[in-house]
C-alpha cells in the first residue's frame, strides 16, 4: 500500500511556527515516529510552499496511490485549484489540519477543498496524520 503525505505552504517551519498553535515537533520528526508506526507501509511524504508543485504532485500520485493525506495549509481557504486537482484525480484524499480551524479566524472556516475529500480531521494535532493514514488501512 503506498501512501502520501502531502503538507503545503509554511508547514516546513512545523516546530519553529507558532509552536502554541502548531507544537514543538518538526515534521521531519514526526514522519520517522509515523513509518515506524507504519512499517508494512509505503510511507512517503511532500512539502511544498508552491500551489502549482501540490497541484503537480497530486498529479503525479492520483492514479497510482492508495490515499493521500493531505494538509493544504492556508492553500485550503484559498485554492479552488487544489480543490478542483483533488477533484480530478482517482486516489482518495484525506484534508488534515493540526489546529482545530473551526474555533480559530472566520475565514479559517471555510474549505474549498473538503467536499471533494473523504473526509477531514481537525484540531487534533499532528495525531490528525496518523488517524488520516489508518482510514486507508482495511
Ligand atoms: C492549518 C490551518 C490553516 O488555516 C493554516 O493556514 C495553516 C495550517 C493547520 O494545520 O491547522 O497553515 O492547515
Amino acid at each position: 500500500m503506498k501512501i502520501l503525505i502531502i503538507n503545503g505552504p509554511n508547514l516546513n517551519l512545523l516546530g519553529k511556527r507558532e509552536p502554541e498553535i502548531y507544537g514543538t515537533q518538526t515534521f521531519e520528526d514526526y514522519f520517522k515516529i509515523l513509518k515506524t508506526r507504519f512499517p508494512d507501509i509505503t510511507l512517503e511524504y511532500y512539502q511544498s510552499n508552491v500551489e502549482g508543485f501540490l497541484i503537480d504532485k497530486l498529479h503525479e500520485v492520483g492514479f497510482s496511490y492508495d490515499g493521500i493525506v493531505m494538509n493544504a495549509g492556508a492553500y485550503t481557504h484559498t485554492s479552488i485549484a487544489i480543490a478542483d486537482a483533488i477533484a480530478g484525480i482517482q486516489t482518495p484524499v484525506i484534508e488534515v489540519h493540526i489546529s482545530n480551524v473551526h474555533a480559530r479566524e472566520s475565514f479559517r472556516h471555510h474549505g474549498f477543498m473538503s467536499k471533494n475529500c473523504v473526509g477531514s480531521i481537525a484540531g487534533l494535532g499532528l495525531k490528525g496524520y496518523d488517524l488520516g493514514i489508518q482510514y486507508f488501512i482495511p
